[in-house]
C-alpha cells in the first residue's frame, strides 16, 4: 500500500457561533471566533488516498487527477467566500476545521478512482490542523 498526498490552499472567512445560544455563551465558548462580522484563515489541506500502484503506469492515482478533483470540488466552492452565508454544503453546520474537513470528505470520497480517501488534514494556522479519517 502506498499513500499519496495531494495539498491544496484556500482562504477563507468565518464566525464561530451557535445560534442555538445567547451571546453570553457563545462569547464564552468561542471567544475571539465569535466575532460577529466574522475573520479569516489561509486554510491548507491535504487530501490522502492509498491504494497499490497499478503495473502499467506505477501509480496509485494520478496526483495531477486528484489535484483537479480537489480545486474543481472543494477549492473553488470555499476559496475567497464567507463560509457561513457563501457555501452551500456548510450551511447549518458551525465552519469549524473539524466540520470543514469532515464536508470536504463526504464530496471527495466518491470522486477517488484507483485508491481509496484515507485521510483529509485541514490546516486553519501553523499551529492548528484536524485530521478525519472517515469514522
Ligand atoms: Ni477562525
Amino acid at each position: 500500500m502506498v499513500y499519496i498526498t495531494r495539498k491544496a490552499s484556500f482562504s477563507a472567512s468565518h464566525r464561530l457561533f451557535n445560534p442555538a445560544w445567547s451571546d453570553a455563551k457563545n462569547q464564552e465558548v468561542f471567544g475571539k471566533c465569535n466575532n460577529p462580522r466574522g475573520h479569516g484563515h489561509n486554510y491548507d489541506v491535504e487530501v490522502t488516498v492509498a491504494g497499490v500502484p497499478e503495473a502499467s503506469t506505477g501509480m496509485v492515482m494520478d496526483l495531477k487527477r486528484l489535484a483537479d478533483v480537489i480545486e474543481q470540488e472543494v477549492i473553488e466552492r470555499v476559496d475567497h467566500k464567507h463560509l457561513n452565508e457563501d457555501v452551500d454544503f456548510m450551511r447549518g453546520l458551525i465552519p469549524t476545521a473539524e466540520n470543514i474537513a469532515m464536508q470536504f470528505w463526504k464530496i471527495l470520497e466518491p470522486r477517488i478512482v484507483g485508491g481509496k480517501l484515507v485521510s483529509i488534514k485541514l490546516y486553519e494556522s501553523a499551529n492548528n490542523f484536524v485530521e478525519y479519517r472517515g469514522e
